[in-house]
């Protein structure tokens, strides 16, 4: 089992290293995201909308729960996968852990002109990045087998990065 887990806050660079990643190793590229708007025929946005954030939070651990088995692959999860303590050990199970992490600015920098992410739908963007990032930073590292600082980095240097300590192990 190769997997490669990619865990961050939104904007951290999950989707564009994952996919830089896995063209690199010759992997499958998976998203917890796309897995889930798929099964539910509708956009992140719309179920947070109509269900609520804890509806949400239920498909996203049957989604790490689908990838039992899988070999290869580069697993892109939500920016709150690691809320839910039930998720942990589910993602320890695929592969390595990755806390692709960033600085509370740059963050806010890369997303700020994205409207898609519901919970970023509110009156202060930056003051809320903050006060979630407060919130889940522990459960990050509390996660992660490896940490990589992302901020200020190309994705090419990120991929370079990851797979010399894939290679290291
Ligand atoms: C969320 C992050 C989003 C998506 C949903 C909730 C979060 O994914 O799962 O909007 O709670 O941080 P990305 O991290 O890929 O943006």
């Amino acid at each position: 089992m190769s997997n490669i887990i990619l865990i961050g806050f939104m904007g951290s660079g999950k989707t564009a290293v994952g996919q830089a990643l896995a063209k690199e190793l010759g992997y499958a590229f998976i998203d917890t995201d796309e897995i889930i708007e798929t099964g539910e025929k509708r956009t992140i946005g719309n179920i947070f909308m109509t269900e609520g954030e804890e509806y949400f939070r239920g498909l996203e651990t049957n989604a790490l729960k689908s990838l039992t088995g899988i070999d290869q692959t580069i697993v892109s999860t939500g920016g709150g996968i690691i809320l839910k303590e039930e998720n942990l050990p589910l993602l320890k199970g695929l592969g390595k852990v990755v806390y692709l992490s960033a600085s509370h600015e740059v963050i806010y920098d890369r997303i700020k002109d994205e409207t898609h992410r519901p919970l970023l739908r509110v009156s202060d963007p930056k003051k809320e990045i903050g006060d979630l990032l407060a919130k889940r930073e522990e459960k990050y590292k509390k996660a992660a087998d490896i940490i990589i600082d992302t901020s200020g980095k190309e994705v090419d240097v990120i991929v370079r990065e990851l797979i010399k300590w894939q290679r290291s192990k």
